[in-house]
């Protein structure tokens, strides 16, 4: 292994979600977010949890980590591992309890006042995501989501309140995590339509112009407010790799991965509709509401830096039959097995030449700096006596796509200027609300049904992260 592969400045991080580790779901003022109605299951059962709390069932975000009581003590462990940024999001509902509003919630901001101190107290730089899978329920009943414009000045309005709140102390900004996903699963973004209704694509492709323009409008105004920010999008990415040499299978994969990503990195880093996208709407008569302002904004909210997760791959056939009794599981994204591949017990198969494959692809198409914000390995962990953990599954993942991105890095010249992997500390898992899929560092004893006594203890793989920092990226 050669020296010095990685830039001296990288930043090396962690990453979770507000809805995912603070719990305190109604504390101060907080209202709900559409994460708080979500119960524990496959994604499946979870995602079909009624729109109202019911009295007898476990909602496992409304405590989550305990994150929110507890997070002076998570950041001391944080920076004993050694961590120089920690990516989290803001809970849109601590703000803005029904999204609607046009004064903030003081208590809610207090909050992350003292959250962001805490951090740079500690030397460790703030990286927030504004919205991370937590908008407002109250925006989902009333306007029925992102499909309705009215949310864009909605979230202008909130993104506004943290550009001028933070101006100064949080540099990186990305708009919405995984701004992908609403396209697989529009519920994401409280948009209640399914796949057998005539009007998918038309709700589809509104809802995602709306998310467009609202990102851009914030890159905008974050330059606006504050020219030192750095605006960021964030796209989920995988790679589906063509089941056989078959052409139409080639033509498969392509398409999983430019409609499935590509097509929106194209919108926030050029600022324009790649053509197919304008030839889909075209050929389906859809008959989106978009403005010329509306264009000439997505062209002046160009993002500073490419936000990503990658975690898996799969492959891809254009015999659509073939994929039923062999598909894997991931997030949104299914696909078929690969032979060559190891997957985890939730069917998410590990590749880290896939990982380089996408760095590759992103930052040879864009020439922008990436920032690898999620990455990860869910495994369920054994507490051994005195609280030993010995996570070497998560360490071997973690340590062969470090290697994969610094080979990206070094050998490809592809520009990444951090690496935040998925849930340092373990927390609720968002596609199926458990607590056994782990992917932290740190441990926190809970279970899935929400017992345990919360505290936190060192894997293994802490003391592994921590060398890789302190050597930054030579000692895997
Ligand atoms: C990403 C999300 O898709 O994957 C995270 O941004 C999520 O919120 C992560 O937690 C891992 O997925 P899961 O379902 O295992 O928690």
């Amino acid at each position: 292994m050669t020296d010095n592969r990685l830039p001296s400045d990288f930043l090396w991080g962690g990453a979770m979600a507000a809805n995912q580790c603070e719990g305190a779901y109604d504390i101060n003022g907080k209202g709900l977010s559409i994460m708080d109605i979500m119960t524990v299951g496959s994604s499946s059962k979870r995602r079909r949890a009624t729109p109202e709390i019911e009295p007898n069932e476990y909602y496992p975000n409304h405590n989550g980590i305990d994150f929110y009581h507890r997070y002076k003590e998570d950041i001391k462990l944080l920076n004993d591992m050694g961590l120089k940024c920690f990516r989290t999001s803001i809970a849109w509902t601590r703000i803005f309890p029904k999204g609607d509003e046009t004064q903030p919630n003081e208590k809610g901001l207090e909050f992350y006042d003292d959250l962001i101190n805490a951090l740079l107290e500690n030397n460790i730089e703030p990286i927030i995501t504004i919205s991370h899978y937590e908008m407002p329920l109250y925006l989902v009943k009333k306007y029925g989501g992102w499909e309705n414009k009215k949310l864009i000045d909605f979230y202008l309005n909130y993104c506004r309140v943290l550009f001028k709140r933070y101006a100064g102390k949080v540099k990186y900004w990305m708009t919405f995590n995984e701004i992908n996903s609403t396209w697989f699963l529009p519920s994401i973004s409280g948009v209640k339509i399914t796949a057998d209704d005539p009007n998918y694509l038309q709700v589809k492709c509104q809802t995602m112009h709306n998310l467009f323009v609202a990102s851009a409008r914030a890159v905008q105004m974050g330059h606006e407010i504050n020219p030192n920010n750095q605006v960021g999008c964030m796209v989920l990415t995988t790679v589906g790799y063509p089941q056989t040499t078959n052409p139409k299978d080639v033509l498969a994969a392509d398409d999983y991965i430019t409609r499935g990503t590509l097509a929106f990195t194209d919108v926030h880093v050029r600022g324009h509709y790649p053509n197919f996208v304008k030839q889909m709407v075209r050929k389906n008569h859809l008959t989106i509401d978009i403005t010329d302002e509306e264009i000439a904004d997505l062209q002046k909210g160009t993002v500073d830096y490419i936000g990503l997760s990658y975690y898996s791959s799969s492959v891809v056939s254009n015999k659509v039959n073939e994929k039923e009794d062999n598909t894997i599981g991931g997030n949104f994204s299914m696909g078929l097995k690969n032979p060559f591949l190891e997957a985890n017990e939730w069917g998410w198969q590990s590749d880290p030449d896939g990982f380089r494959l996408i760095l590759r692809w992103l930052g040879q198409r864009y020439e922008l700096p990436l920032f690898v914000v999620e990455n990860g390995y869910g495994h369920e962990d054994e507490v051994l006596p005195n609280h030993v953990i010995h996570d070497d599954y998560r360490i071997n993942y973690l340590k062969q796509h470090v290697n994969a991105l610094a080979e990206a890095i070094d050998e490809d010249g592809i520009d990444v200027i951090g690496y935040t992997p998925w849930g340092c500390i373990d927390l609720i898992s968002a596609s199926t609300g458990e607590m056994k899929k782990r992917y932290g560092m740190v441990y926190v004893d809970l279970d899935n049904a929400g017992k345990g006594t919360l505290e936190r203890y060192k894997k293994d793989s802490f003391y592994w992260y921590q060398k890789v920092i302190q050597s930054n990226g030579d000692e895997l």
